[in-house]
């Protein structure tokens, strides 16, 4: 693919299916509280599900992004964060503080992350910070205050709301959305197995600004990719967000 800049090696292990019945209505909240109210805590206690792949497959490519940042506290958001490990790995391994924030609209979802928080070891910087939010993705401005973030991580999210009825409105508005929460320096981090020649050209719509792409891995036989995208140079995001989403809605 002419978009494909680096390649990662594919070494990787953690895989997972979508179940079948979810794909249609992937954009649906009940499906997904229903979806993980079904995981519930199990005997063995609450556990992380994965999409696509889990945090050790990625957790170089965001250890690096972090490491390479200013001096200071971090900010993290994992949109559409479900039960993933991601922010627990981060706080768990990341030597610099962080402030994690984990969003998902899906109330089971969360109180899972809640526990498996409380009984996760302590942050690797003893002032690093992760807290849990239930909220609609698509509904983010005003949620945190703009141009705050260094890094919002999106798996699986987009590619969620990508199968709704009205699929590339809504999901344009997310990337709109998490554009207008990053800080000059920060970067929005979207994991997908959709092709770079389908997914890059329309988050360049959508984003309005470049794209990057990294090769994940193959993981079961499917090929994953990291799709890259910093802010807005030079516009007013908020402003800029509301069209977006006003126009694709
Ligand atoms: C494919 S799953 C990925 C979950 C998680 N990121 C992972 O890697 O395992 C999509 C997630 O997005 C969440 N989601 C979908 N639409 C959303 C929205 N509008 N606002 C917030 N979360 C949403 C779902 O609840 C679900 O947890």
């Amino acid at each position: 693919s002419a978009y494909l800049k680096r390649k990662a090696p594919s070494d990787s292990l953690c895989f997972c299916v979508p179940p079948d019945n979810l794909l249609c209505q992937m954009d649906q909240r009940d499906t997904w509280d229903r979806f993980y109210a079904a995981k519930g805590d199990g005997a063995a206690g609450p556990r992380h599900f994965e999409w696509f792949f889990g945090y050790r497959e990625i957790a170089g490519l965001l250890l690096t992004h972090l490491q390479g940042l200013p001096p200071g506290p971090a900010r993290v958001l994992d949109v559409g964060c479900g039960t993933s490990g991601l922010g627990l790995g981060l706080l768990r391994d990341c030597p610099r503080r962080l402030r994690v924030s984990c969003l998902d609209f899906s109330p089971p979802a969360v109180a899972t992350l809640r526990r498996l928080l409380r009984e996760s070891p302590p942050p690797r910087h003893p002032l690093s910070r992760l807290r849990c939010h239930v909220a609609d993705a698509t509904r983010l401005a005003g949620a945190f205050p703009p141009r705050s973030f260094h890094l919002v991580l999106d798996k699986g999210t987009c590619d969620a709301l990508l199968r709704g009825p009205r699929g590339p409105g809504r999901a344009g508005g997310l990337v709109a959305a998490c554009l207008a929460l990053l800080r000059p320096e920060g970067r929005l981090l979207q994991f997908s197995d959709e092709d770079p020649d389908a997914r890059a050209p329309f988050l360049e719509r959508a984003g309005g600004v470049p794209v990057a792409v990294q090769e994940v891995g193959c993981f079961g036989g499917i090929r994953y990719y990291a799709y890259i995208l910093g802010p807005r140079q030079g516009c007013d995001e908020t402003e800029e967000q509301q069209r977006q989403m006003h126009h694709h809605a």
